[in-house]
């Protein structure tokens, strides 16, 4: 293994002419991404459209059945989802996955106990300790210090997803991957969550998959739009907005949201 030089120029991900085949199906077909570091994406496509396993085969839970992901200049395409875990790559979940019998801090603490490499006790020690200092910040990061204390199962629907934000946060990340982390909120909790992603430290970029437009628009630089495992417009959330293409697209049936 050759020991990679930072240049401080390269991309925070790169994906040459990814696609992924289940059987006969192409769910993605010769994908070309390049995400700058801090930048933040949204991904939007109608159901079925590949949105998921993009994610899934830049995490490694699936691999790709062709093409090329780099993380920071490295090539990961052949790396165990682990490997891309410890050099700070995080998603969340279509669906949920908090244990929701225990508290948002412990939620939190297990979360950065999972990510890191030191002896931390699973039982979250009552004195304070690093670790905990570290979750109560990301709990108050994602607006949940009022009910750091509750237990999950008693959240809102809202709240446990700015509490899987807060587990997405855990271990420093570099670039973080949101499915759909703002499907059933309400418009109250859409803001919420809004306020949160805009709020992250600027040199967190993340890729967010978004069936509103309007939460897309406002939480990205840039647009991605997928029809059928394949890209067919990106641009900025002005651009997209415009687009006639997107506009039919977007009128003439999606009402997932
Ligand atoms: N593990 C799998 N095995 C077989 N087919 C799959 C698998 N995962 C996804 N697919 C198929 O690949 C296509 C893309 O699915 P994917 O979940 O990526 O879509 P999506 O854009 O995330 O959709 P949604 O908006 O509904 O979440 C679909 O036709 C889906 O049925
Ligand atoms: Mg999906």
């Amino acid at each position: 293994m050759t020991a990679r030089v930072s240049t401080g120029t390269e991309n925070a991900l790169e994906l040459r002419a990814v696609s992924k085949r289940f059987g006969a199906l192409a769910a993605l077909s010769d994908i070309d991404l390049t995400v700058q570091p801090g930048e933040r994406r949204a991904v939007l496509g109608s159901n079925g459209a590949g949105k998921t396993t993009l994610f899934n085969c830049i995490t490694g839970d699936f691999p790709p059945s062709d093409g090329a992901i780099r993380f920071f200049g490295e090539d990961v395409t052949g790396f165990p989802a682990q490997e891309r875990i410890r050099r700070g790559l995080r998603r969340t979940y279509q669906i949920s996955l908090l244990f929701t019998g225990l508290t948002v801090l412990d939620n939190v603490y297990l979360a950065c106990l999972g990510v890191s490499r030191g002896r931390f006790s699973f039982l979250r020690p009552r004195r304070s300790s690093p670790l905990v200092a570290t979750a109560e910040d990301l709990v108050d990061t994602v607006h949940l210090s009022d009910v750091a204390e509750t237990r999950v199962s008693d959240l809102s629907y809202g709240q446990q997803r700015q509490l899987e934000v807060a587990m997405a946060l855990a271990g420093a990340p570099r670039f973080i991957l949101f499915d759909e982390p703002a499907a059933g909120l309400s418009p109250t909790e859409r803001r919420e969550l809004v306020d949160i992603l805009t709020g992250l430290p600027a040199h967190i970029g993340y890729i967010i998959i978004e069936h509103d437009m309007d939460v897309a628009l406002r939480v990205s630089d840039y647009v991605t739009m997928m029809h059928n495992g394949r890209i067919f417009k990106e641009g900025k959330p002005a651009e997209i907005e415009e687009d006639p293409e997107v506009q039919a697209l977007y009128l003439g049936g999606d009402d997932s949201a």
